[in-house]
C-alpha cells in the first residue's frame, strides 16, 4: 500500500510554479494577479482565504482580498465583479462559498468573466471542460489528475465510482476521468443519496474517489483488495484542542488502507493538491491576458 503524499507532491509543483513565475517576470511582466471575494465570517472560509493568500506569496503571485459583511447585497457584489473584470491588473477571480442565503451563487459565478474565473465554476469553462476544451477545470478535480499523474497510477480502462455529484468536486470529476486522456478512460458510476445499492458498486471499483462530505463514511467492507482510494473529505469535527476541530475524511482511513494499493491521507492528501491547482490555474490566467 502507498500513501498519496499530497504535501510533498504539492510542494514540488509549488516550487515549479514558482520558477515559471520567476521567469515571467524576469521578461518585464507584473506577477500573476489573484482576487478573492470573502463574505462574512465563516470559520472555514476565512482559513481557506489565508491559505490561498500565503500560497500565493510563496510562488510570487500577488493577491487581493475584498470582504464584505454578512448583510451584504447581491448587487453590491455583483458591482464588484464587473470591476474586477474590467481590471487589467487582475487575472483571477474566486468568490469564497458558500455564500450567504440571500445572494444568488449561480448569479455571482455567472457575473464573472470566463477567462478569468480559475475556480472553473462558469457554465462556459464547465462546458469547455466538458468538451475537452482549453479553460478552467475546478481545482480539487485538477489537483486529483495531477496527484494520479505523479504517482503513475493506471486509469485506463478501470472502473472508478465517484461518490457524490456536487458541481465542485463529484461531477466534474466523473466528467474528467471518463475523458479519453490521461488520467482518465475510466468507466464511471456516479454515487449519491439516492443511489441504492452504493456498497455493491464501491466493490466492485478498482478507484474510488469519496467527495460526499460524510465522515468515515466508506468503510473497509465497501473497497476491494487492490483498490485505489481517493478521500475528498474534510469534515470539521469539534475536539477539545487548541484548534476546537480535527478535519475528518470520508474514508474509515485505518480500517481501509490495508487494503489498498494507494489511498490518500486526510489531512495531507487532496487539501494540498487543491490548493496548488488554484496556483496553477492563476498563472495560467495571467498567461492568457498578457499574452
Ligand atoms: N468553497 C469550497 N470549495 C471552494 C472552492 O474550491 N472555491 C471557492 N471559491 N469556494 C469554495
Amino acid at each position: 500500500m502507498t500513501i498519496l503524499d499530497g504535501k510533498t507532491t504539492a510542494q514540488a509543483i509549488k516550487e515549479d510554479i514558482a520558477k515559471e513565475v520567476k521567469q515571467w517576470v524576469s521578461t518585464g511582466r507584473r506577477p500573476p494577479h489573484l482576487t478573492a471575494i470573502l463574505v462574512g465570517h465563516d470559520g472555514a472560509s476565512e482559513t481557506y482565504i489565508s491559505h490561498k493568500e500565503s500560497d500565493c506569496k510563496q510562488v510570487g503571485i500577488t493577491s487581493t482580498i475584498i470582504r464584505f459583511e454578512q448583510t451584504v447585497t447581491q448587487n453590491e457584489i455583483l458591482d464588484m465583479i464587473f470591476k474586477i473584470n474590467a481590471d487589467i491588473n487582475i487575472d483571477g477571480i474566486i468568490v469564497q462559498l458558500p455564500m450567504p442565503k440571500h445572494i444568488n451563487e449561480q448569479a455571482i459565478i455567472e457575473a464573472i468573466d470566463p477567462d478569468k474565473d480559475v475556480d472553473g465554476f462558469h457554465p462556459v469553462n464547465v462546458g469547455r471542460m466538458v468538451l475537452g476544451l482549453p479553460g478552467f477545470v475546478p481545482a480539487t478535480p485538477d489537483g486529483i489528475r495531477e496527484l494520479i499523474r505523479h504517482y503513475n497510477i493506471e486509469t485506463k480502462g478501470k472502473h472508478c465510482v465517484v461518490l457524490g455529484r456536487s458541481h465542485i468536486v463529484g461531477r466534474p470529476m466523473a466528467n474528467l476521468l471518463s475523458q479519453k486522456a490521461y488520467p482518465g478512460d475510466c468507466t464511471v458510476t456516479v454515487c449519491h443519496s439516492s443511489t441504492p445499492n452504493i456498497k455493491e458498486l464501491c466493490l466492485e471499483a478498482d478507484i474510488i474517489i469519496a467527495a460526499l462530505g460524510v465522515p468515515l463514511f466508506l468503510k473497509a467492507n465497501m473497497v476491494k483488495w487492490g483498490a485505489v482510494v481517493i478521500d475528498v473529505g474534510i469534515t470539521r469535527v469539534p475536539t477539545s484542542t487548541s484548534s476546537g476541530f480535527r478535519l475528518v475524511g470520508d474514508v474509515d482511513f485505518d480500517a481501509v488502507a490495508p487494503k489498498c494499493s494507494f489511498i490518500t491521507p486526510v489531512p495531507g492528501g487532496v487539501g494540498p493538491m487543491t490548493r496548488v491547482a488554484l496556483l496553477k490555474n492563476t498563472l495560467k490566467a495571467a498567461v492568457l491576458h498578457q499574452k
